[in-house]
């Protein structure tokens, strides 16, 4: 069998043809409404359903300043993932609720929804995410709805704008229908959004006449289907882009004479001859986006505002034609700013409902955006630890207000931002920090920079293995010299200068890391413990201690208690109580028939290590690294430091002798800068 018979063997099997003959139902008006009766959700209106479609992945809570905070799984993107938006729950969090309003019927329907936010915060990706969600949507049994054809001599004429079967319950029966669906309380009462098309009410008008006003005969013409929503079939999902405001020609929006047609039909105002194409349509029970809404030429400003507040547009030469769906509108931060005094605005302001969408502010947050983009998944090369995420500690920086607490620094702000420890503040204080900054997330570096940077560093060597942080942080630098978004000098240089502030916060973190690694040999680590701990005990007790070695007694090893001690900054005065301290934990756990290990404090394991790093320091001559030549022992010591940084720090062959070297110079410089 040739390979392509297998592969297509492989297509037949993930066909899911049982679910393909569900969307491909077909049945009689009688056969929706009993459709209806037992699951009256299909009929909801578009923000029903797009309310329905978010709650439906469900959420997590989590507790932020006190607050509680639910995280949307909608948004980790459960199609495809490559949608997911990230640190910005607060926002998503009023977004949602808005949608929820909406569908309760308390006003937000009656409103453009805008995302308003700086240039690439996401407000693109939560539409798209709307999107492609609702076309999923609609393909399950939760998400269905259904329109509708009429049967004629030519053939199936399907609604232009696929609205729901209920609109052709006569207005007379309508009441009791909808009672009779209604009796069973759904979480939405069964109502007619809006009513028939300029087509479908043509239809209707014909056929009513040639059936003799008999319903039951009409519907006999009405073949019932299911909608699959769907962007590129143009069912259900819209998006508007304003052209140049000379080109702005209202067809687009709600569609258009069909020149053709009008010889067919023998005139202009049969809506037969009409093609019901704009976005408008096109978008009906589902979603319409439109991206910088704020360009719109101000003649469809009352299209738009109609279309929002009265769920209706008019089309050339035909009556106000219902619409039922979403309008989700965004602008950036400097159009909104440009425009927010202009009588434009004063039309548009208490008839949208603006969520603001910012930028990310903290540092870990940013960075899964760059690791959904740049994964070892992903990408060939090796991404060295810390790369992405001094990108992204970068791009927080200048988004940040400097803070008005001299005792803080900018970088200290950003790891309260992000939930670390910084001595001397409290959740209190992160909290003032926030209501102080209310631009903040406005301004500065847009991730799409750092994503266009970060692809930069990795295209501009074909060969290359390994993309460590110098690289990306050189890449951003150079990028700046042309960023068209940095509005002046100054911001620039400050800018830069974060730059410079990113890199030594590296050097500490790539310090602390080679010393760890050095450090972290357990056997050496559990000796030089015990030591410390018989010297200790013998001290406490007013005792000697005996050595292994000799059998000889000897006093303790003060010298070694203190050089441990001194790591973590105990002082002279203070040696008494820490020592006592340990003791008292070492005492309780024999009671208990456990032996003390140096893993169970976090200080005195710190500062074994630090102890550990600076006697092996010498023995290891890790400057040795930076020269050529060598001995083999020395080799063989700095072979077992980089094998660790590779099986327990993430680090591959090419970065772990770079992060050695450069560890190597900052101490060859003679950096006196004490590790944390
Ligand atoms: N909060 C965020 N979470 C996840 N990705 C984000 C976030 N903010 C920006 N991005 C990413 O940055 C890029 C630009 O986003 P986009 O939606 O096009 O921005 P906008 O439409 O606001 O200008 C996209 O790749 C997007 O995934
Ligand atoms: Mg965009
Ligand atoms: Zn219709
Ligand atoms: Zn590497």
């Amino acid at each position: 069998m040739s390979s392509n018979h297998k592969l297509l063997d492989l297509v037949a099997a993930h066909q899911d043809t049982a679910r393909f003959q569900d969307l491909l139902w077909e049945g009689s008006f009688g056969d929706y409404l009993e459709l209806l009766t037992a699951d009256p959700q299909i009929s909801r209106n578009a923000f029903q359903r797009l309310y329905d479609l978010v709650e439906s992945y469900g959420t997590t809570s989590y507790s932020e300043y006190k607050k509680t905070i639910l995280r949307y799984h909608f948004f980790d993107d459960p199609f495809d993932n490559t949608d997911a938006v990230f640190g910005v729950d607060i926002h998503l969090m009023k977004l949602v609720r808005i949608l929820r309003a909406a569908a309760l019927g308390f006003g937000p329907e009656r409103r453009v929804l805008l995302l308003h936010g700086p240039v690439g915060s996401a407000k693109s990706t939560i539409a798209r995410l709307f999107k492609k969600g609702l076309e999923q949507y609609s393909r399950t049994d939760a998400g269905r709805l259904y329109s509708y054809s009429w049967v004629t001599d030519q053939g199936l004429l399907p609604c232009p704008m696929h609205e729901d079967p209920l609109h052709l319950v006569p207005d007379e029966a309508a009441p009791a229908v909808l009672e009779a669906i209604n009796a069973r309380s759904p979480r939405y009462p069964v109502r007619q959004h809006g009513e028939l098309c300029p087509v479908c009410r043509h239809m209707y008008r014909e056929t009513m006449r040639e059936v003799g006003g008999d319903f039951l005969k009409l519907q006999e013409r009405i073949r019932v289907h299911r909608v699959v929503l769907s962007e590129k079939d143009r069912v259900g999902i819209g998006t508007f882009q304003p052209k140049d405001e000379k080109n702005q020609d209202s067809t687009e929006l709600t569609g258009d004479i069909n020149y053709r047609k009008i010889a067919e039909y023998g005139s202009d105002s049969d809506p037969r001859a009409f093609n019901f194409d704009g976005e408008f349509n096109v978008a009906n029970r589902g979603l319409i986006e439109f991206i910088e809404v704020l360009k719109l030429d101000v003649a469809f400003l009352y299209d738009l505002l109609g279309a929002s507040q009265e769920h209706r547009v008019k089309p050339k030469k035909f009556a106000q034609t219902a619409i039922d769906e979403v309008i989700l509108g965004h602008t950036n931060e400097p159009e909104y700013r440009k425009l927010q005094s202009n009588e434009y605005m004063e039309a548009l302001r208490d008839r949208t409902l603006k969520v603001d969408v910012p930028y990310i502010t903290r540092p870990s947050q940013e960075a899964r955006i760059y690791r959904k983009d740049f994964s070892s998944r992903t990408v060939a090369a090796h991404i060295a630890p810390h790369t992405i995420e001094m990108a992204a500690l970068w791009a927080v920086l200048t988004r940040l207000e400097d803070p008005s607490n001299a005792k803080l620094t900018l970088l200290q702000k950003a790891h309260l931002y992000d939930g670390r420890a910084v001595s001397g503040f409290t959740e209190d204080h992160v909290k003032e920090l926030r209501k102080a900054a209310s631009r903040e997330g406005m301004e500065g570096i847009s991730p799409r920079f750092v994503q266009d940077k970060l692809s930069n560093a990795l295209v501009r060597d074909p060969d290359l293995s390994c993309l460590n942080p110098f690289m990306v942080l050189n890449e951003l630098e150079s990028g700046l010299k042309n960023h068209s978004l940095v509005s002046s000098e100054e911001e620039r240089e400050r800018f830069r200068a974060l730059l410079t502030t990113v890199k030594e916060e590296y050097e500490d973190i790539v310090k602390t890391e080679v010393q760890k690694a050095i450090a972290s040999d357990d056997s050496a680590l559990s000796r030089l413990c015990g030591n410390y701990i018989d010297s200790m005990r013998a001290y406490l007790l007013k005792e000697r201690v005996k050595d292994p070695f000799t059998g000889a007694y000897q006093e303790p090893d003060e010298r070694l208690m203190r050089a441990v001690e001194e790591k973590i900054d105990i002082p002279d005065s203070r040696k008494e109580d820490f020592r006592r301290e340990l003791m008292n934990y070492i005492g309780a756990l024999a009671i208990d028939g456990k032996t003390f290990d140096f893993r169970m404090n976090e200080r005195l394991h710190r500062a074994l290590e630090l102890k550990l790093f600076e006697d092996s320091k010498d023995s290891i001559k890790l400057t040795a690294l930076v020269s050529q030549n060598v001995d083999p022992d020395t080799q063989a010591r700095i072979d077992v430091v980089k094998q660790r940084l590779i099986d327990h720090y993430g680090y591959c062959d090419v970065c772990a002798r770079d992060v050695m070297r450069y560890v190597a110079s900052i101490f060859a410089r003679g950096d006196a800068k004490k590790a944390r």
